[in-house]
């Protein structure tokens, strides 16, 4: 186990010799390079980039899939997850350059796989955005205003 998932295990009160029990992690740290708890990276951290535009709480670990992505897939080749919830396997899989494809029962997931595993225009985006701002604060003014006079002639 390494040194930071037993300070935070201790820290949490999390039972690490349980887990020793189930999962040999010395045996996954030699073959995989981690020892697949990823107790001590904090949520922030795995719902790195797109992963945190929806908080999904059935997916996987990006970490976890980042670690077989790198031992048994390399840039170019094509991962498919027949269960593919919010994508995070399939965003992991495009990050290094592999195509990933989806199978997934419920329709509001596959949404948010497409928002996630979509290309974008970044200028494009921005643009939209500042724009979204710019009437959001154009109709929170206009609310004001109208509240203001709604007062006034009470
Ligand atoms: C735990 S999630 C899988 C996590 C995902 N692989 C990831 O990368 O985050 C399981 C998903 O399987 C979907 N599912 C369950 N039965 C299914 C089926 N028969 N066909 C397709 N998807 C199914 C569920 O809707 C759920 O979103």
């Amino acid at each position: 186990m390494l040194e930071a998932n037993r300070k935070v295990a201790a820290k949490f009160g999390i039972d690490l010799e349980s887990i020793e029990k189930k999962v040999d992690t010395q045996e996954n740290i030699g073959i995989l390079g981690n020892d697949l708890t990823f107790i001590g990276v904090r949520e922030k951290d795995r719902t790195k980039h797109v992963h945190r535009l929806h908080p999904y709480p059935g997916k996987f670990i990006p970490q976890l899939v980042e670690v077989f992505l790198k031992k048994y897939f390399k840039r170019g080749d094509t991962i498919l997850d027949p269960f593919s919830c919010s994508g995070t396997a399939l965003v992991e899989a495009n990050v290094p350059g592999m195509n990933s494809i989806g199978i997934e029962l419920s329709s509001f997931n596959v949404l948010i796989q497409k928002v996630k595993t979509k290309k974008y225009n970044i200028l494009e985006v921005e643009k939209e955005i500042k724009d979204s701002l710019r009437r959001l604060r154009a109709f929170s003014k206009q609310l004001t205003t109208v509240n203001k006079h709604y007062l006034a002639i009470r």
